[in-house]
């Protein structure tokens, strides 16, 4: 499969970084988004990690300004149909996942492979929406993209393995490895770390240890770069919970139940590092 034009969908903080290392690699990308302004947004973030990608010399400026010129940024969606490729990550909500992957479905050529990067919905979902659910991939890049080696491959109960292998191909062209997983509730990334952060915050409620001492434990015992709840502050409460209870909901297992901390803190609009407080102020 001859690719060269990529669809990305969703200007973001993923959408962004997922631009960046395709127009970085070669690739011509064509950046959608529902807004001027949410476009104009991701550039600059394109733009300043670039420069910082030139400041460690790992890339020249002449390299800077030829991936810049790759990224064509559009709020029309029709100006993906002539892509090869369409990889979307677009806000983590079903209803605007289902509509722009019948769209998507519509407007693409029948033999272009629509990838999501979503960290929870089902790709076996998305897949059943269109009429070409063997061409439905997850491909689950990791934040910052431009620094994180892995890409998670989700294979849905119908994806092919021509899909499957263009897109470890993809992957291994952007630099990054793929590592294949099926599709299931948390794929292997949240269903490992999620629980893991969940516990973290029982600890914390139960008064176990101060967020503090949990963090400790994790970085120093563990080597782990960052401790669980700055972590989860990271990531963002809301997403937290919204993840543990995608894996209640599919899992059905009780010990998926999301710590009630966690449910209080976003009930209260404390939601990490974005909103200024989470288990840390910032
Ligand atoms: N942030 C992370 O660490 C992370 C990691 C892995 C995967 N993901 C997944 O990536 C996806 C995007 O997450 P994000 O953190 O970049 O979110 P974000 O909120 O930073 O960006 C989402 C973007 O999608 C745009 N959007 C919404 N509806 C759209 C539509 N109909 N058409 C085009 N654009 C639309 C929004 O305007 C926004 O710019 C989600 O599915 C999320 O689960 C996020």
């Amino acid at each position: 499969m001859d690719i060269k034009r990529v669809g990305v969908i969703g200007a973001g903080t993923m959408g962004s970084g997922i631009a960046h290392v395709f127009a970085r690699s070669g690739y011509a990308v064509v950046l959608c988004d529902v807004e001027q302004r949410f476009l104009d947004r991701g550039l600059a973030t394109i733009t300043k990690n670039l420069d910082r990608e030139v400041a460690k010399n790992k890339i020249t400026i002449d390299d800077k300004a030829s991936a810049l010129k790759k990224i064509d940024p559009v709020t029309d969606r029709a100006k993906l149909a002539d892509c090869d490729f369409i990889v979307e990550a677009a806000t983590e909500k079903f209803e605007i996942k289902t509509e722009i992957f019948r769209d998507l479905d519509r407007l693409a050529r029948p033999e272009v492979i629509l990838a999501s990067n979503t960290s929870s919905i089902s790709i076996t979902k998305l897949a059943a929406l269109t009429r070409r659910p063997d061409k439905v991939i997850g491909m689950h890049f990791f934040n910052p993209v431009p620094m994180m080696k892995l890409v998670e491959v989700i294979r849905g109960l119908a994806t092919s393995n021509e899909t499957l292998a263009a897109v470890r191909d993809l992957a291994v062209k952007l630099d990054k490895t793929p590592v294949e997983v099926n599709d299931a509730p948390g794929f292997v990334s949240n269903r490992v770390l999620m629980p893991l952060l969940n516990e973290a915050m029982y600890a914390v409620m139960e008064g176990v240890a101060t967020a503090e001492a949990v963090d400790e434990v994790f970085k120093l015992g563990m080597a782990h770069p960052m401790g669980p709840l700055t972590l989860a502050d990271f990531i963002g409460l809301d997403v937290c919970l919204d993840i543990m209870r995608v894996m209640q909901d599919g899992l059905g297992d009780p010990k998926y139940r999301p710590c009630p901390l966690l449910i209080k803190m976003v009930d209260a609009g404390w939601l990490g590092r974005k909103s200024g407080r989470g288990f840390y102020q910032y």
